[in-house]
Formats: C-alpha cells, structure tokens, sequence
C-alpha cells in the first residue's frame, strides 16, 4: 500500500468542528490545502468558520497577517454539508468527541465513501489507535495524528501508527505533518502516547489539592506559573481543554491503565462537567470568561 499525502491537489476532511477541529483546518488551510470541514451539529460548522475569520481579523489587525494571506485561507477552508462530500479527501482527520463507539462508527461509514488509499487519521488524546481501527475493515490505513491545544500555535504533532497500520503510513503522515508547518514526533500506541502521559498528573494533581481544600485554584496557578515558571496553571490548562474532554480522558486513561489509582479520575471533576462548567468553551470554568472578576466558581 502507498500513501500519498504531498500531492498538489491533495483535499483534508476535518470532523468535529469544537476546539481541535476548527484549530486543524485553519492549520490546513493555511497551508494552502483544500480543507473541508464537518461537524454533527446544526450550525456547529458555520460557527467555527466565522470563528477562525474573527481569529484572522485579529492577525491582520496586529500586523501579523496580511489581509490577502487571511483571504487564501479562508478560500480554502470550506463547510461539508454531508458526510459523502468527503468522497474527495485523502486524508480524513477526526477530532469528534472522545468516545471510541462514535469514533468507531464515524470511521465505519467514511471507509465506504472516501477512495481506497485514504488516510483516515484520528485526534484522540487517550483512546487506543489500533482499537479505533479495529472497528474498520481495513484498520491499515487508520492512524493517529495527535494535535495539541491551540493547534495554530502548537507546533508539535504526535504521529502513531495502530498496531495493523501499513508500514508506510506513519512516513506519510510526518510528510503531512510538515507540509502544514507542524513538528511531527512518532509516538506508540500508548495510553496518553508520550505528552499526555508524561503531563497526565498536572491536572489530576492539582484538583486534588483543591478537593483536600489545600489551596484555591487561583492559588494553585500562580504558583505553578510565578514559583514553579509554567506557562500555564493547571486550571487555566483545564479550562483551555474543556472539562467534559479532560474527564473522558481520565476516564479512558484508569481505564486503560487497569485502574492504577494514580489514574483515577476527579469526582469534583464529573460533578462540574455535569454541572456544565466546562471552562472557556462554555464561559465559566474554574475561572469566569464572561466575568474576568467574578470569584472562581467553588
Ligand atoms: P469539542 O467538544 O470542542 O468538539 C467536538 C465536536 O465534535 C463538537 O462540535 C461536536 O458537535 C462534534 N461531534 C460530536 N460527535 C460527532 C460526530 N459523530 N460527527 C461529527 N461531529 C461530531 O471537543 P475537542 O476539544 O475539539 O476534542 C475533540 C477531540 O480532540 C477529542 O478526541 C479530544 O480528546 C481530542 N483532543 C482535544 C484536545 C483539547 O485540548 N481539547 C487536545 C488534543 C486532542
């Protein structure tokens, strides 16, 4: 089998147009590439793409963007109204809810509609590639490309092949990697891959801190940031993610790790994303977006 990810003409389908998707395409299309964009929801779609324009404006308004390069990229960056537009896409790249089932059954359906040497790539933080590509019939053209938080501003990129994926697979996803002006790393098929491993107790740590009432969130974050030279605190970070997202992760990662207490998942967490306190995403988090005075919610 042979991928070809460097052609000229090549078309990016994203799906899941929230924090990552819309991030992605911009990236793509900004790399002169084709870029479709899809998301379940009514209206999500238009949503991002006004939102990555508002984004620009404020580029170009700083003088870091010029307004012809803003107007190439969202030339290229366009809404999918129905999953079979992406009949056209040599790459897919899924960044829909992290749950393997409707990542399962996403992939399924794309497999039958886009051409035989498509890529069919997912942005999962925490769920296995190879298990994502277990739902598929040919789970050798399934692989990982693991985008971080903002993806226009993070360079890296975790690159994973799924334990049945095509010897060549992992080589033409770095080359796409690049194409898009990312820094591509190859990482194993590993609960968390190496990142969100090796920063797992960032998040998990510090709400535990909160829960045994030792210091505040606010609290928390100045230390790590003025004290201990992060750039972000732990709940600024949790925010940034969005609560429901960080918690499945949790979820998935004591999963997988058999139920390592050190994985285990925060309840404050699950209370507050059930509560609807998923961070910048929904305006109030650990901290208030809408009201940078307000105390953080407890
Ligand atoms: P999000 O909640 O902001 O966006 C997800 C979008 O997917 C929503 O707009 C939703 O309507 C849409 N969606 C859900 N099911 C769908 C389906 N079946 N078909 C099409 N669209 C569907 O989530 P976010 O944060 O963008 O995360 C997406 C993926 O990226 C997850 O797998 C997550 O683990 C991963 N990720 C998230 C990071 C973060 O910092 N938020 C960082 C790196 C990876």
């Amino acid at each position: 089998m042979s991928f070809d990810l460097m052609k000229s003409d090549l078309v990016v389908a994203v799906f899941g147009a929230g924090t990552m998707g819309r991030g992605i395409a911009q990236v793509c299309a900004q790399a002169g590439i084709e870029t479709l964009l899809y998301d379940a929801r009514a209206g999500a779609v238009d949503e991002a793409i006004g939102a990555v324009g508002q984004g620009l404006d404020g580029q170009v308004a700083k003088g870091r963007m010029t307004a012809d390069a803003k107007a190439a990229l969202m030339n290229k960056l366009k809404p999918m109204a129905v999953l079979e537009d992406a009949k056209r896409a040599g790459l897919i790249i899924e960044a829909i809810v992290e749950d393997l089932s409707v990542k399962r059954d996403l992939f399924s359906k794309l497999e039958a509609i886009v051409a035989p040497d498509a890529i069919l790539a997912t942005n999962t933080s925490s769920l296995s590639v190879t298990e994502i590509a277990a739902g598929c019939s040919r789970p050798e053209r399934v692989g990982g490309l693991h985008f971080f938080n903002p993806p226009p501003v993070m360079k890296l990129v975790e690159v994973i092949a799924g334990l049945r994926s095509d010897p060549s697979l992992t080589d033409a996803l770095v080359a796409l990697t690049k194409r898009i002006a990312k820094s591509p790393i190859v990482a194993t098929d590993t609960p968390g891959f190496v990142v969100n491993h090796a920063g797992r107790a960032y998040g998990p740590e510090a709400l535990r801190i909160v829960a045994q009432g030792i210091a505040s969130p606010r609290e928390v974050d100045e230390l790590m940031k003025e004290a201990a030279g992060f750039r972000m605190g732990p709940f600024e970070l949790l925010d940034l993610i969005g609560g429901d997202v960080t918690h499945a992760v949790m979820e998935s990662m004591y999963g997988r790790y058999y139920e390592e207490p050190m994985y285990q998942p925060s309840a404050q967490m699950a209370t507050r994303v059930a509560a609807g306190l998923h961070g910048r995403k929904s305006g109030v988090g650990f901290y208030d977006y809408k009201n940078a005075d307000a105390p953080s919610p407890p």
